[in-house]
Order: structure tokens, then C-alpha cells, then sequence
């Protein structure tokens, strides 16, 4: 087959990784972006596998009854949210069905309980967005290129920030060079600017207030009250705040956390600006004293990876009963979980959240207990 040869597709499933799915003619399973379930389609292949191609969408021939009209004036072109054109109802059913799958591919049991909490603000939800320039064209890279797609309004991003975009123009007009602004509102409404910083210059942030407290409130909720409470990868401190009032000690553990408790924290919040690896093996020596304890950890997206063997095995160690894994990336947050198994912890109950609305990320959490 060559790269310009072009085949109509009938789209018959949509994929948790966001692409429509149908076959090739020769049978091969074809991921085309863009599209759902009903979609007749011309597409041309970007790459191809023995098993499976990913298509480019050339043409909608026919259009499925599930589509809705996108919002946003760049969608297909920005890089950002590529399920607009699905209803939320499509959206959110599509990521439970990919959690519950991939229960299944890493042959964890169902737990009896699984919670769903889906999104109620489902536009106008990011407190932060990171955008790129040159001059007075603003906007977001096209996905997996360099190429800036130039927007008027985000139409995920938080009205703040929208009305922020003039400015940012307006100081970047005379600027010859390509920039980089993060834009982020806080809990007063008023908008932060980071210029040409790295990537999260302004620290991490889960980037939907609300259902942030969906899932703060539901993580408080699902622990019981125990003497010591390990908040790993605990960031500043967005759930170590809420625990604090039914811990008797929350300890808060993040490369990024702060130096010092800030001014207003409960005073039995403790903050370790360190790895979690480092910093568990130093209290695992110390803290053997029989005590209560419960853990939350909220890794990043590659999850616990190479030191999930040992942090699990302190954890162990330490007699922590009762645990929380967060992962806003389902397969490492299942890969993780498996190892809590073999650990001797049974998985009570997951609560599946939607801080990402037009697109297909979703965040998992996961109650075990030590049995
Ligand atoms: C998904 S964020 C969670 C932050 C926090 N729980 C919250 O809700 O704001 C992951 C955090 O892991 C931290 N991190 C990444 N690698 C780490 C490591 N090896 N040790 C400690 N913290 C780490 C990052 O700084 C980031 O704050």
C-alpha cells in the first residue's frame, strides 16, 4: 500500500486511546482520529503496523447519527480536545467502558464497588492552559508538530483566562520570536502569567477545580481516620488539606512541595520536598513503632514504574492498612494496582473521574486494604 492511497472506512467503535475504529479492506483494525462510531469515512494512512494502521481522516461520506457540532472554531486542527464532535454521554461512557477494560487486560477483579462521578462543567473547565505565540498569533500546537494552530478562545479553558488573551497579545506584538506563555487562574479568579518557562512552571494543579473537590472529598470519604496519613506525590498539598482534618498527622511528600508549611495550612501537615523513593526508605527505618497508618499516592502519568516494588514493600513494612492509588493514565495505574495485590492488599473500590471533558483522559482511583 502506498502512504497516498486512499480507503473508505466504516467506523463501527471508538477507542479509549480517541479514535474511531474500523477495518481496511485486507481486515487490519484502522484508528482514524476525529471520528465515531457510524461514521463512513476516506482516510489515507499515516503509519501502518502488521495488525493495525492509523489513518489520517480525509472525508466524513456519511456522517453518524452520534456526532454533535464541535464548538471550537480549530477543532480537527489543534492538538487539544479531539472529542468535541462526540455527545458527553458517548464521551463518558466510552472512558468507563476503557477503565473496566483495562481491569480486565491486567486480569484485575471488578471490585465490587465502582463509583462513577462524570463532569458537570463540561466547557469553560481549565484553570490552566499553556499556550504558544509568534507576535500576535496565539494558540496551541497541532498534536505530535511544531505547527501553531492560532485560536480566538479556548473553549475548555476558564472564562478568566479567555478574557486574558488580548492582553497577551498585545505585549507579545513586538516580539519577534516564537514564546511560550502558561496561563493560570487561581482560586480568587485573578489570571498568573509564566512566561517561556519550562513545562508546569507553575507548579501541578489538577485543572478541574470542581471536580478536584469531587475527588478530594471522595478520597477523605474512602479512608479511615488513622494516626498518620502519607500523602505521596503529594504536590502542595490538595489532598494532604482535607485529610488534615481527620488524620492525626498528614505527611506531605513531593519533589515540588513546598520548603515550608505556607501560612493558613493546618499545623499538623508536615511538607518533604523530596523523592518519594528516598524519602520512604529513610522513614521506613524509623517509623516501625506501631502505629495506624493510611496513604494516599497521586503519581505522575508513567505511575509508580521502576520504584513500585520497593515503595510498595515499605508501605508493607510501615503497616499501612489502608490505601489510596490515584493515576489520570489507566494502564500504569493498572500495573500498579497489580502489584498492591501481590502485596497482599484487596481492592475495595474504584472511583472513575472526569477532570478532562473533551477528551478521552480520564482519572482513576483505587481503595485497597491490607487483608
Ligand atoms: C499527578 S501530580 C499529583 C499532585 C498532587 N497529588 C495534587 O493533587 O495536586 C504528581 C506529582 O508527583 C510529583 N513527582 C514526580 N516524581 C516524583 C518523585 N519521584 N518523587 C516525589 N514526587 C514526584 C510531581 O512533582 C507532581 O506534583
Amino acid at each position: 500500500m502506498t502512504r497516498d492511497e486512499t480507503f473508505e472506512v466504516q467506523i463501527d467503535d471508538l477507542s479509549r486511546g480517541g479514535a474511531g475504529v474500523g477495518r481496511l479492506p485486507d481486515g487490519r483494525v484502522a484508528f482514524v482520529p476525529f471520528t465515531v462510531s457510524g461514521d463512513r469515512v476516506k482516510i489515507k494512512l499515516l503509519s501502518e503496523k502488521k495488525q493495525y494502521v492509523q489513518g489520517q481522516l480525509l472525508e466524513i461520506l456519511k456522517p453518524s447519527g452520534h456526532r454533535t457540532e464541535a464548538k471550537c472554531s480549530v477543532f480537527g486542527r489543534c492538538g487539544g480536545c479531539e472529542w468535541q464532535h462526540i455527545p458527553y454521554a458517548l464521551q463518558w461512557e466510552t472512558k468507563v467502558k476503557g477503565v473496566l477494560h483495562v481491569l480486565g487486560r491486567f486480569k484485575l477483579s471488578k471490585p465490587p464497588v465502582v463509583e462513577e462521578v462524570p463532569a458537570e462543567r463540561i466547557w469553560d473547565y481549565r484553570n490552566r492552559i499553556q499556550l504558544r505565540g509568534q507576535g500576535e498569533d496565539l494558540g496551541f500546537f497541532q498534536k505530535a508538530s511544531r505547527e501553531l494552530v492560532a485560536i480566538e478562545r479556548c473553549e475548555i479553558a476558564r472564562p478568566e483566562l479567555n478574557q486574558a488573551l488580548p492582553e497577551i497579545r498585545k505585549q507579545a506584538k513586538s516580539n519577534p520570536n516564537a514564546y511560550k506563555v502558561e496561563l493560570e487562574v487561581n482560586s480568587k479568579g485573578k489570571v498568573q502569567k509564566s512566561w517561556n518557562q519550562g513545562h508546569g512552571a507553575l507548579g501541578f494543579r489538577q485543572i478541574h477545580d470542581e471536580q478536584n473537590e469531587n475527588l478530594r472529598n471522595w478520597i477523605v470519604g474512602n479512608l479511615p481516620p488513622r494516626e498518620e496519613c502519607l500523602d505521596l506525590y503529594g504536590g502542595g498539598g490538595n489532598f494532604s488539606v482535607p485529610l488534615a482534618a481527620k488524620m492525626g498527622q498528614v505527611l506531605c511528600v513531593d519533589l515540588s512541595s513546598p520548603r515550608i508549611r505556607p501560612k493558613g495550612m493546618p499545623a499538623n501537615i508536615s511538607f518533604h520536598r523530596q523523592s518519594v523513593l528516598n524519602w520512604i526508605l529513610k522513614s521506613k527505618e524509623k517509623s516501625l513503632e506501631n502505629i495506624l497508618r493510611a496513604a494516599v499516592l497521586d503519581p505522575p502519568r508513567e505511575g509508580l514504574a521502576k520504584d513500585a516494588d520497593e515503595i510498595f514493600s515499605a508501605l508493607e513494612a510501615m503497616k499501612v492498612q489502608d490505601l489510596i492509588l490515584v493515576g489520570c493514565e489507566v494502564d500504569p495505574w493498572a500495573r500498579d494496582a497489580l502489584k498492591l495485590l501481590e502485596k497482599g492488599y484487596h481492592l475495595k473500590k474504584i472511583g472513575i473521574f472526569d477532570l478532562f471533558p473533551q477528551t478521552h483522559h480520564v482519572e482513576v482511583a483505587g481503595v485497597f486494604v491490607r487483608a
